[in-house]
């Protein structure tokens, strides 16, 4: 069990004006920051990123949705990181994510969720990489 996860505050939640609640909230769960910016995905970087979903219905929405605008893209610690931090943003559809939950809060819709969380220990790995070098990781 790695105690890492990786997580990135969508471009709706960012336009919205969220990012400074959801940080807060992901501070006070006990969350350190490894790493943390801004920054705006490519089309082609939000498919890279996005790979695994290539063959879903739903590709062509999300690659477009995650390049619409600028997103913060972080790394956390806590115990357990991953497993905890996917309680704590909720089911991906926030209709179905539970009270209290990132997404109850602040998603609209199944493909405007808010915020991403790391399914695996491996992919978390995989995704801080994808955004940060060595150098910006503490
Ligand atoms: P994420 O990777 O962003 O943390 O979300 P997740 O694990 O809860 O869901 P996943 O199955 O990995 O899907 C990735 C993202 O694709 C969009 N999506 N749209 N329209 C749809 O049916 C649909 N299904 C998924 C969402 O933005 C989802 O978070
Ligand atoms: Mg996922």
């Amino acid at each position: 069990m790695s105690n890492r996860t990786f997580t990135m505050i969508k471009p709706d939640a960012m336009s919205k004006g969220h990012a400074g609640a959801i940080l807060d909230r992901i501070i006070k769960e006990g969350y350190r920051i490894v790493a943390l910016k801004q920054i705006k995905l490519s089309a082609e970087k939000a498919g890279e990123f996005y790979a695994v979903h290539k063959e879903r219905p739903f590709y062509g929405e999300l690659v477009e949705f995650m390049s619409s605008g600028v997103i913060i893209a972080a790394i956390l610690e806590k115990e357990n990181a991953v497993a905890a931090f996917r309680e704590l943003i909720g089911a991906t559809n926030p209709a179905q994510a539970a009270e209290g939950t990132i997404r109850k809060q602040f998603a609209a819709s199944i493909g405007e969720n808010a915020i991403h969380g790391s399914d695996s220990d491996e992919n978390a790995a995989i995704e801080g990489a994808f955004f940060f070098s060595g150098l910006e990781q503490f």
